[in-house]
């Protein structure tokens, strides 16, 4: 079990650089006109890493607020881990309803406060990490204040659906603090605390809570670079099928708990992000694990800049593209993901 250098997640990606110029969130993330009348769920609320964060880390300390983040939507950096739309962003598509507003846009658009919120902050975890932001005990605390606050309601609550990333930053800051010793029992406590986090969320009024399952790190380039990006290492990924096991057994225990059967989802990211990377052809992609933006050298990363210079490098089209930088999908790779995830009717147990 020697990976705990390669698993070095999502946590690396945040290297302090200081963005000059403010920058006005322009991005509007619903791209569906709201349906009035549809029936099913009306807001979302999100919550978790930067697998589902759309804006919610400060401008200053994060790569996403960098060039080239966001340069296929919104068309500049606008706080997504990627070239463009995300996870939540397909969820919500999915559930018609706008992109949820992140958290800390709640007073500057209150008119969007309508469509559910995102709680969500990159790099965080379940439990506390490298990264001093708010972890998901102290996520779902925000929306229960909301909820004292009278900005949402039983009825708000009652038709809304949760959605919920644990992608793996407990893991890597495990790994980074305490090596691979004990991981296994670790992997049980994380399983643990996103059980009482779902039950939590539940408990506040929410009447679907949807969490996705791990993805395979074993195929991400931040843990292929060492072999040029040729194929997936399948160390970590047993780690990953441990971590996805003990979800589906926690999950499978809640809902025989619960009265109404299918009140907890999980979102299959494992076999839909396995079944795009294993017939990328299918859903137009060329490169399957090599990212699309990486630093000039080891010492770099997307969004790099040094002395007023760039030293990252960005593929002739992301689009082409499954990963874009060493631990996130690219727009085209997310969009790939949630077509596989409807035709394995995965989105359909969200409203049923
Ligand atoms: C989350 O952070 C709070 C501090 O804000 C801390 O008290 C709490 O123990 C953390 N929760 C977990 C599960 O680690
Ligand atoms: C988690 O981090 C917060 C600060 O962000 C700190 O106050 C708290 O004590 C930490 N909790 C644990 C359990 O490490
Ligand atoms: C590392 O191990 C120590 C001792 O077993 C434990 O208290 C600590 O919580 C572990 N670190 C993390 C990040 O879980
Ligand atoms: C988590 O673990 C504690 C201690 O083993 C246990 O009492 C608790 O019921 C567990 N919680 C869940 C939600 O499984
Ligand atoms: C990376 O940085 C280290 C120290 O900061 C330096 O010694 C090394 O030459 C750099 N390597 C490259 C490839 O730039």
């Amino acid at each position: 079990m020697n990976f705990n250098k390669q698993l070095f997640l999502l946590l690396n990606l945040f290297s302090v650089l200081l963005l000059s110029g403010e920058r006005v969130l322009q991005a509007e993330a619903g791209h569906r006109h709201h349906h009035h009348h549809h029936h099913g769920p009306t807001k979302l609320f999100v919550f978790g890493d930067s697998y589902a964060d759309t804006g919610n880390i400060q401008k200053a300390v994060s790569s996403s607020w960098k060039d080239p983040y966001g340069i296929t939507f919104p068309g500049k950096p606008a706080g997504r881990f990627s070239d463009g739309r995300v996870l939540t962003d397909y969820i919500a598509k999915y559930l018609k309803v706008k992109s949820p507003i992140p958290y800390r846009y709640r007073k500057l658009m209150p008119q969007h406060v309508k469509y559910g919120m995102n709680f969500a902050f990159g790099g965080t975890g379940v439990f506390n990490t490298s990264v001093p932001l708010p972890n998901m005990t102290n996520q779902i605390d925000f929306l229960q204040q909301l909820i004292k606050d009278k900005v949402y309601s039983a009825l708000d609550l009652t038709n809304s659906v949760a959605l919920v990333s644990v992608a793996g930053n407990d893991y890597s800051h495990f790994l980074q603090t305490n090596g691979s010793e004990g991981l296994s029992s670790f992997v049980a406590s994380v399983i643990n605390q996103t059980t009482t986090n779902l039950i939590r969320i539940r408990e506040l009024g929410v009447k679907k809570v949807v969490v996705g399952a791990l993805q395979p790190i074993g195929c991400l380039p931040q843990i292929t670079v060492s072999i040029s990006f040729q194929r997936c290492n399948e160390t970590p990924n047993a780690l990953v099928l441990l971590h996805n096991t003990l979800l589906n057994e926690a999950v499978t225990t809640l809902n025989q708990q619960t009265k109404e059967r299918s009140t907890f989802r999980i979102l299959n990211l494992f076999d839909s992000f396995m079944s795009v990377l294993n017939h990328p052809s299918t859903h137009n992609i060329r490169d399957r694990l090599k990212p699309c933006c990486v630093g000039v050298s080891s010492n770099y990363s997307c969004g790099s800049v040094d002395n007023n210079v760039k030293k990252y490098r960005v593929c002739d089209d992301p689009k082409s593209a499954f990963f874009w930088d060493f631990v996130h999908p690219t727009q085209a790779g997310w969009h790939a993901v949630y077509n596989k995830l409807r035709t394995m009717n995965e989105l359909q147990r969200i409203l049923y």
